[in-house]
């Protein structure tokens, strides 16, 4: 007789949910994590009463209400609007690309200024291409500039995404950018979903909240002592990396990570904004994230004379490094496919969920439709 009726291998979203869910059932569910907390990617560090995003920001956002009822109703979100500002060389620019951005690059004032110009930064790419004997956008700087033209590619588009990549934009494959949506409105709102927000108290507080009444273990890896755990249940839900499970058999799946240098600074308000973009190259670091602004709004931001921010830099990928992205090229994609077929030989008795065991990059609210889609 198994002590339990699931053995849940990650407490990341998938895992805290699929917990949360089996438990009301009745299930008997234990929970372990590798890590020396619960919560995976979402989990936050308290820092001088700061939530500090440890694995990289995270915004909930969503337009479906029975995801976004069922969150609220183990905690209340607050009302944070993810609105980003761009920084390229000191001067800066609402995200997304949008009339305040047009008014702070050109100066133009109406939708159809802003409309014209940008047409007329198209119409200039387009027919530098086509003279130089090109009918489609042969890598991602042609595309970009197509989409949108010379002024917002190289001030808002050109040094941040060679930093994300680690490549020059004219060596980036076109298909990378497929659209650049414009608002032709003042809307800096950067999610088109309906809901967005943070928990109240903190993603930890989700977590807790989830995973309430289930048996939890952290600092315990499955693979130290594979066997033993696999006596612990009928039914393993596993949310670890696909490839490591199948003990890298054959070889390893490919990631991008970010690297984060987080520093207290002793002012109550470092920049004003959650989210700032470092659009130029000369810059090494993307985003300047604020942890404070998550949470603290108005004059809340100065009842605290500290603040915390995390510099991020997008790194290539080595084995013992967080995973965070996968990439979906060819060469992984099918790697991936060869470690699934693997997978579902093992099905029921396994179930291979989220981002790592499926390989596959999801936002939250994705994840937890998903594990209620498993209950319903
Ligand atoms: P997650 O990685 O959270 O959990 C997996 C858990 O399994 C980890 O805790 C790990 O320690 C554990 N584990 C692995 N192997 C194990 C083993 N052998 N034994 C025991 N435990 C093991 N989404 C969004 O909606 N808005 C946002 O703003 C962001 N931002 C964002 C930034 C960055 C940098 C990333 C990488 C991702 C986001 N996301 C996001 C996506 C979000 O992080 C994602 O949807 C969830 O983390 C997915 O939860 P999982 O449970 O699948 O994985």
């Amino acid at each position: 007789a198994y002590p339990y009726d699931y053995l849940i291998v990650g407490s990341g979203l998938f895992g805290a949910t699929f917990a949360h869910f089996a438990h009301k059932r009745g299930a008997r569910c234990l929970v372990i994590d590798k890590r020396p907390h619960l919560g995976g990617n979402v989990y936050c560090q308290d820092v001088e009463g700061i939530h500090v995003h440890q694995y990289g920001a995270h915004i909930f956002h969503t337009s479906n209400k029975r995801v976004w009822d069922f969150v609220n109703s183990i905690v209340p979100f607050n009302r944070y609007t993810n609105s980003p500002v761009a920084n390229y060389q000191g001067r800066l620019y609402n995200l997304p690309f949008n009339m305040n951005t047009f008014y702070q690059m050109w100066g133009v004032v109406t939708p159809e200024e802003a409309a014209a110009k940008i047409e007329e930064q198209r119409a200039e790419a387009l027919a530098k291409m086509r003279a130089e004997g090109a009918t489609e956008p042969r890598n991602l700087e042609e595309q970009a500039l197509a989409l949108i033209g010379r002024d917002i590619y190289e001030r808002l588009i050109k040094g941040y995404t060679e930093k994300q990549w680690g490549r020059q934009c004219t060596e980036l494959p076109a298909f990378i950018i497929k659209r650049l949506p414009v608002r032709l409105v003042y809307d800096n709102n950067y999610f088109n979903d309906l809901y967005q927000g943070i928990p109240v108290g903190g993603y930890n507080r989700l977590i807790d909240g989830l995973l309430e009444g289930v048996d939890t273990r952290t600092n315990t890896d499955f693979f130290d002592d594979r066997a033993h755990w696999e006596q612990m249940a009928p039914t393993i839900v596993y949310t670890g990396q696909l490839d490591e499970f199948f003990e890298y058999r054959y070889g390893h799946l490919n990631f991008r990570t970010v690297r984060f240098e987080t520093e207290v600074k002793p002012q109550p308000n470092y920049q004003g904004n959650a989210v700032v973009n470092y659009t130029d190259a000369a810059v090494p670091y993307t985003r300047i994230i604020e942890h404070k602004h998550f949470e603290q709004f108005g004059q809340q931001v100065y009842d605290n004379p500290h603040t915390v921010i995390s510099r991020e830099y997008s790194t290539e990928w080595q084995p013992g490094m967080e995973p965070y992205y996968p990439v979906n090229d060819e060469a992984n994609n099918a790697l991936a496919d060869r470690y699934r077929a693997l997978a579902a030989t093992l099905s029921p008795s396994v179930i291979f969920g989220g981002r790592l065991a499926e390989y596959k990059y999801y936002d939250m609210a994705p994840i937890i439709e998903k594990v209620m889609g498993m209950w319903e």
